[in-house]
């Protein structure tokens, strides 16, 4: 064996053992325990879509690669548990009123109903008349309730709390004891910068710990409740924030839509196989198509757009878009249009325009025109496109 296909064969086999499982199947169990899950491999790409405001956060992603976690999922009749793991060199924590410091983080996000599953939400925290429900938990530090203590003075820091020595101990000891570590939260969204937290959701738990350089979360909710739904297959996105590389916001890794097969129907393997469908075009021609088609506007990995963000970066859409929406954005752009259009990190396009209704129309044309195997080459081509593993 020479040496170049010694090379092929080991990579080949890494991304064997490193492969994302299809779906996930999720274990029904009486008492709901994390150790019951059954974990299966899920990839999170680097989210290119949009960039940050902030540019420098914006730099520590480039040339990301894209991370390998862990996740599972147990339910019983009322409740499901969904566990995700992933490894981290260090335990960032977000600190009390730093624009520094963040904190690791992750979410997972569901369909608000089921859905046909070539026509799910808009990866990206749901789009118009896609709803999505988002489980947040980030690693913060103590900090002092906001909104349930309504003493400001818990709120404030030793050198704004005109106390001194015992008094000031006092102080601070009350604080300490109202102060809670947890951020954890529940939300709706539509859409990015559409997040409304659910303040009155009931029956949600989560938790994340280190040990050893890994994550483990933790999440329980409602098998059902007005923000999400279990169905034969349950779609579940994971995103996981890195601290240390002042992930926050888009800056994050995203997974595509995961199957959670709850049922063992036809239904259920129908759906996981739409979800989960890798297109059979010519992929090779289909880069030809996208660099004469589509190149004009799109940065496609080595493919650069004349400026950046002219229309949402697809260099790693094959990591987080299913291929039924690749080809309904090919064909019909309106049908979801990506909410993340950011002025201040991207003033050099427009991505869509406002009617006098306030419904948004994309500004990319629809290229209905193309033939049926011609879009299949594309949408293979844009599947090929994500980050490798680190
Ligand atoms: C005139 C500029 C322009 C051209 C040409 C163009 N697009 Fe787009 N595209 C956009 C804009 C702007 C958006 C964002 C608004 C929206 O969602 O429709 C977009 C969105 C998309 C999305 C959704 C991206 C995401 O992150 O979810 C995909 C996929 C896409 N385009 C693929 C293509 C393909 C494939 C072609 C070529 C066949 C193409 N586009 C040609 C401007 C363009």
């Amino acid at each position: 064996m020479n040496k170049t296909v010694k090379l092929l064969t080991l990579t080949a086999m890494a991304s064997i053992s490193l492969a994302a499982a299809d779906f996930i199947t999720a274990v029904k169990a009486d008492k709901l325990d994390a150790a019951k899950v059954k974990l299966e491999n899920v990839m999170l790409y680097p989210q290119t879509t949009i960039g940050n405001n902030d540019k420098e956060a914006t730099a520590k992603m480039k040339g990301l690669k894209a991370l390998s976690a862990k996740a599972g999922v147990v339910f019983n009749d009322k409740e499901m548990m969904v566990v995700v793991k992933w490894k981290d060199a260090t335990n960032s924590k977000q600190k009390e009123a730093s624009t520094k410091l963040f904190g690791d983080a992750v979410a997972v996000q569901f369909p608000a109903s089921c859905m046909e599953a070539d026509k799910l939400p808009y990866i990206g925290m749901g789009s118009d008349g896609r709803q999505v429900s988002v489980l947040l938990q980030k690693n913060v530090e103590a900090v002092y309730p906001v909104a349930e203590n309504a003493d400001v003075t818990m709120q404030q820091v030793r050198q704004n709390l005109n106390m001194f020595g015992d008094e000031l101990k006092k102080k601070e000891a009350a604080q300490k004891a109202l102060a809670s570590s947890k951020y954890n939260k529940v939300f709706v969204a539509e859409g990015f910068r559409s997040m409304t937290e659910v303040k009155d959701a009931k029956g949600y738990e989560m938790s994340m710990t280190y040990k050893a350089g890994e994550w483990t979360a933790v999440f329980k909710k409602p098998l059902n409740d007005e923000y999400s739904k279990a169905c034969d297959v349950t779609p579940m996105a994971i995103a996981i924030w890195d601290g240390a590389k002042d992930g926050r916001n888009g800056n994050k890794w995203l997974s595509s839509w995961t199957p959670i097969q709850m049922k063992d129907s036809p239904k259920a393997k129908a759906d996981i196989a739409k979800i989960t469908e890798k297109s059979k075009g010519n992929a090779a021609n289909g880069k030809k198509l996208a660099s004469e088609n589509c190149a004009a506007c799109h940065t496609m990995g080595d493919m650069k757009a004349p400026m950046a963000y002219m229309a949402p970066d697809l260099s790693n859409i094959g990591g987080y878009a299913t291929a039924g929406y690749l080809k309904e954005s090919i064909l019909n752009p309106n049908a979801v249009v990506v909410p993340g259009y950011n002025k201040n990190a991207h003033p050099s396009g427009v991505w869509y325009n406002v009617d006098d209704k306030g419904a948004r129309t994309s500004t990319m044309p629809a290229f209905d025109y193309l033939k049926p195997n011609e879009i299949d080459d594309i949408v293979a081509f844009l599947q090929t496109l994500k980050a490798g593993v680190k």
